[in-house]
Order: structure tokens, then sequence, then C-alpha cells
């Protein structure tokens, strides 16, 4: 989604602000621009497009200067042309500004403005916004105030950045409810949506909490509410480098994060597995216990492949802790009024720490009494930080727009927590050993499948010209069958569908004939008899099945026209495994269709609208 990033300092700005808009592409966006302070004289440069286009244009019109910001947009208000890019300015010219976000009441603003005699030339939110600044810096305000006075009648959300043609020393970032840091660099100064903008110039960083205001001049930053009350912040250290936001020999981001899962499934693990006690720790919810363990009712509320991490995480917290469980859209779940029950605990799961929908869903549940406890990937995200506690995935950056790592990472974190939880209950010592140990052996299993990668894309190549594609499981792989179906979907545009594997009787089947492949995960657990009979009924209708199954299961071979083998483990473990055949065939048909597999179109990595 939108991406953001400013700079002031005493070199050229626009190589660090393009350098920053690169970093922020695999968000996802439709045009770009910058806006620097040149001369005197703020001038804007945008097109739509890819940055390269923007890079094309700057070539032929050069901006040089200390300050400036710059933006990837994608649309909300207004097609992805030109006009409608950002930077925005007022209507003489005098600021600039960049906004992710929606401001909702931009209608009321602009009739108001337009009455004063403001001219709008765009169909976008934003320029209702900065014409409000424009309207407030009048009369000997300065740009801070009148950004604050401007804020103040906003209604929606924002992470902005704004400059003046009369400061040139002074940038300006403020947020509400979209992402902002402030990176501290020597004599210079950054503002980006996502840290990875400016990863290459600092680690030192002030993540903006909902509500305040940077000003950042030429040799400090100080910090405030909207309501001008000084914030003391911390600077905190960003633990990632460089190269884990790079390619590193892959030809995408997304088979980069494919292959590095037996790491990140490690990761996920690594210090929080007691092996001698056959049990799970987990630090970060650890003050929060008792809460968890006497909660009547555990809500897990997320959106798309964190989601289908939830529906897992359910059949194992139902299975293992004996706790009632709900999964929750989070987008459904603010609209619905939900009865959430005294004491309930509600996980908000999300790689990126920053969906408007979870976000959402965990202000209504804390305003309705629960406790919110976060998983997510991204550190200091507005999830880890607004959560009464939590639990990272430690899987390191997720560039891809398709998540791939971070899904096998939530499955994990959701089954220590599973263990944790079932070990302070009913679980015996030697079951919980049992399971530790299992745990333990999965980084090598995802290993040993990621190698039968060649056979996947020999599969891939059979069936990349399909129109359509059903995915069927059956109890914890039912949602592993939901999240194959959207990988595909997401990345080759192919229309797929994932079912648990008795509703195809229900409706589904009547699709069923030779042009129809159909992915069935068979594993050997405790519904294999159930769905061999399902594939059995695909069979008869000429439907082309392709089966993970569990190694040994000669059987299958017979019924399946083609077998992808996966080791055993134990039934609630198997969708770490399952799923990463899934991930390979979806990236194996993008490419062969040559679709943009890390940035899929129309999508955002960071969904931080409504
Ligand atoms: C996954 O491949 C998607 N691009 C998308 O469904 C994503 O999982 C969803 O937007 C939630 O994101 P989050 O985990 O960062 O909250």
């Amino acid at each position: 989604m939108c991406g953001i990033v400013g700079y002031i300092g005493n070199k050229d700005a626009t190589p660090i602000l393009l350098e920053g808009l690169k970093r922020l592409e695999y968000r996802g966006y439709d045009s770009a621009g910058v806006a620097v302070l040149t001369n005197g004289k703020i001038t804007v440069e945008k097109q739509p497009g890819k940055i390269s286009a923007l890079e094309q244009s700057l070539a032929q019109n050069a901006l040089s200067g200390k300050l400036g910001i710059a933006h990837t947009r994608w649309a909300t208000h207004g097609v992805p042309n030109q006009i409608n890019a950002h930077p925005h300015t007022d209507t003489t010219g005098r600021i600039a500004l960049i906004h992710n976000g929606i401001i909702e009441n931009y209608q009321t603003i602009k009739t108001k403005l337009e009455s004063n005699g403001y001219k709008f030339s765009t169909d976008t939110d934003t320029e209702a916004l900065v014409n409000l600044i424009a309207e407030y810096y009048q009369n000997g305000s300065s740009l801070e105030e009148a950004v604050r006075a401007a804020l103040s009648q906003v209604e929606g959300t924002y992470g902005i950045a704004v400059i003046s043609r009369d400061e040139p020393d002074t940038l300006i970032a403020a947020r509400r409810g979209s992402p902002l840091v402030v990176g501290m660099g020597d004599n210079e100064y950054f503002v980006a949506s996502d840290v990875s903008a400016i990863i290459n110039h600092t680690k030192d960083v002030t993540y903006l909490d909902d509500n305040e205001i940077a000003i950042i001049t030429r040799d400090k930053v100080t910090i405030k509410t909207i309501d001008n009350l000084e914030v003391d912040k911390k600077i905190e250290k960003i633990a990632f480098d460089l190269d884990k936001i790079e390619k590193s020999g892959y030809d995408h981001f997304m088979l980069k994060e494919i292959m590095e899962q037996p790491q990140t499934i490690e990761d996920a693990m690594r210090g929080r597995l007691l092996s001698e006690e056959g049990t799970a720790r987990l630090g970060g919810i650890r003050h929060e216990m008792e809460s968890l363990l006497y909660a009547p009712q555990i809500l897990l509320s997320a959106c798309g492949t964190s989601w289908h991490a939830s529906l897992i995480g359910e059949y194992m917290l139902e299975e293992f802790a004996r706790t009632p469980v709900e999964v929750e859209y989070a987008s459904e779940f603010r609209y619905r009024d939900p009865i959430i029950e005294r004491g309930a605990v509600m996980f908000v799961i999300s790689q990126s720490g920053e969906t408007a929908d979870t976000l959402a869903a965990m202000k209504e549940a804390k305003r309705k009494g629960a406790k919110v406890f976060g998983i997510c990937n991204v550190v200091g995200s507005t999830i880890a930080r607004e959560s009464d506690a939590g639990i990272y995935l430690h899987a390191g950056p997720e560039i891809g727009v398709a998540s791939t790592k971070a899904f096998t990472s939530q499955v994990m974190v959701l089954s220590l927590l599973s263990l944790l939880m079932a070990r302070m209950r009913n679980l015996g010592a030697s079951k919980g050993i049992d399971i530790v140990n299992e745990m333990k052996a999965l980084p090598k299993k995802v290993e040993k499948i990621l190698q039968t990668h060649e056979l996947i894309k020999e599969i891939a190549k059979e069936y990349h010209q399909s129109q359509n594609f059903l995915y069927l499981g059956r109890g914890y792989n039912f949602p592993v069958a939901l999240e194959g179906a959207l990988k595909l979907k997401e990345i080759s545009y192919i229309h797929a569908e994932g079912y648990p594997a008795a509703e195809m009787k229900h409706g589904p089947i009547a699709l069923i004939d030779e042009n129809m492949p159909v992915v069935f995960i068979a594993t050997k657990d405790s519904t294999y008899e159930k769905i061999t009979s399902n594939i059995e009924e695909v069979k008869a209708r000429s439907g082309r099945i392709i089966a993970i199954a569990t190694e040994g299961d000669e059987e299958i071979s017979k019924r399946a026209d083609h077998v992808i083998y996966i080791p055993p483990t134990l039934e609630f473990l198997t969708p770490i495994l399952t799923i990463i055949p899934l991930q390979l065939l979806a990236y194996y048909i993008a490419i062969l269709r040559g679709c943009d597999v890390d940035q899929p179109r129309n999508l955002a990595k960071s969904v931080t609208v409504e």
C-alpha cells in the first residue's frame, strides 16, 4: 500500500528518496512522486506506473535539494494517474504533502475551502488536507501550527509528511492509524512508513504513535501530541540488516521466502522449547498467562493468510487447550457487535502488524473489555505496541506480497501456544516431550519437501493454463486448502477455491470435468479414509488430481494423477508441511504465466486502509 519517505540533511535528497521508494515497492503501488525544495521553490515530479518511470522523468528534470518527500500511491480516491499521484501541493504551491490513509470528511473540507476560493485539480482526499493546512498557514502561523490545526479537523486515518518553501529547515510528519517512523542519522533525519526504506542509512528509529507529530529540523527532532504536548520517545534499534530485504540470488522475494522456511520455522521455535519438560516458553505472554488460562473464550482475529493460520489455531487450541475458540474476520468483527464474554482473550494475528481491519478489530475487542494479545512479525508495529501481550514470529522481513514464511511461522507459534496451554492443563509430560521432539524435526522435513521443487515445476507446466483450480482438505488441512487457493489466485490470477473436502458434494462437484485440476491434501491422518472417498468422487468425473500425501502411501498414486509426498508428522503439525508444495505450485504456475509474483496486480503487502 502507499509508501512514504522523507529526508532532511546535508545530502542531495532525491537519490535517497528514490532509493527509499524502491525499498517500499513491495508494498504495492500504482504511481510515484517526489517533491524537493530547490532554490526556495518546491518542485514536484510524479508519474503513474512504476518508480522506473519516475526515475526516467527525473533524469530529464533533475531535482536537487536537501529537503524532500516522496511517495508511492495505491489508489483509493481517484484513478492512478499523474494528477492524482502524490505529492500534492496547495493552490499556491507553498507547501507539499504526501499522505497514506483516508481523509473521510474530505468532501466537507473541500466544499468549505472551495467557497473560500481554493481551487482543486485532483480527485484525491489528500488535496483537501494540503489546502486545509494552507488555510491555517497564514497570519504568522508556523507550518507545525498549521498542520496541527488542520489535523484537528480531520476524520479518518493518516500518515503524512509535509514541507514548506518558507521553512527550508523543517520537515513535519504525523500519524493517526497509518505507520510512520523517524530515523536519526548523522546530521540528517528520515521519515518513512516502513523501516525498510531507511535501513541503509540508519538503524536508530523512533516510531510515532497515533495522534503524534514529529517536528524535524536540521539538528533535532521534537515529538508532540497533536494537542501540542511534548512526548519523550525512546530511540529503538532496527534489528535486521540490509541483506534481509534483498533477493540474495533468488529470482523473486517470494521464492527466497519459501526457501527460507526451514530457517524461519526454526527461528519461531528458537529458545521457546523446553525439551525435558515437554513444553514451550513464550516470554511475551508470560505475565498474562493467568488471563489466558482462565479465559472462558479465546477469539482469533485476522485477515487473509493470517486468518487461515487462525483457523488452524482454532483447531489446535480447542484440541489441546480445551478452550472454546472463535475465529473472526477482522473486517467483520468490528461491525457486527460480537459477544465477548467477561475475561475473554483475543489474539490478533498479522504479519505486518499494521492491517487496518485487524487494528480496528483489536480496538473494538479492547473497548468491549477483552485482553488483546498480538501475534505478529514486524517488530515495533502498531499491533506489537498496542497489544497487552504478544508473541513475535521472528521470520524476518517478508517482502513478497504473497505471504509464505509468515504463515508457517504463525502456525508454528500457534502450535507452541497450544502446547504450552495443554501442558498447563491436562497434557502429560511424556506426550509433551513427544510433541517437542516432533516440532524440532520440522525444519529438516520442510527442507526435504523443498527438494521436490523440480517435480512441482513439472506439475505446474501441465496445469499453468487452467482457468480454475479446486483445493480440498479436511480437519487441520482444510485451512491449508484455503491458503493454497489464495496463493494461486493472488499471484497467477487463476480462479481457485478452497473447500473442506466433504463439502464438495454439496455444490462444487458440479464444476468437475476433465479440465478441472483438484488439489487434495490427503495425508495419513484421522481424515484419510474419508478424503480418499472424495478423491474417488473426483476421479469418477474425470477431474485431474494432484495429491499431497504422506511418504510411504503408495495406494494414493493409483488414484491421483500426480502425488507430492511429505514426511510424516503429528496431525496438528501437518499444515506446516502441506502448505510448502502448494506455495511452490502457485509460484511456478505464476512464473509460467509471466506474472509479477512479488508485486501482483491490485494487491498491497500491508492493507492499511479499510
Ligand atoms: C497474503 O498472501 C495476502 N497478501 C493477504 O491476504 C494478507 O495475509 C492479509 O492482508 C493480512 O495481512 P497481515 O498478516 O499483514 O495482517
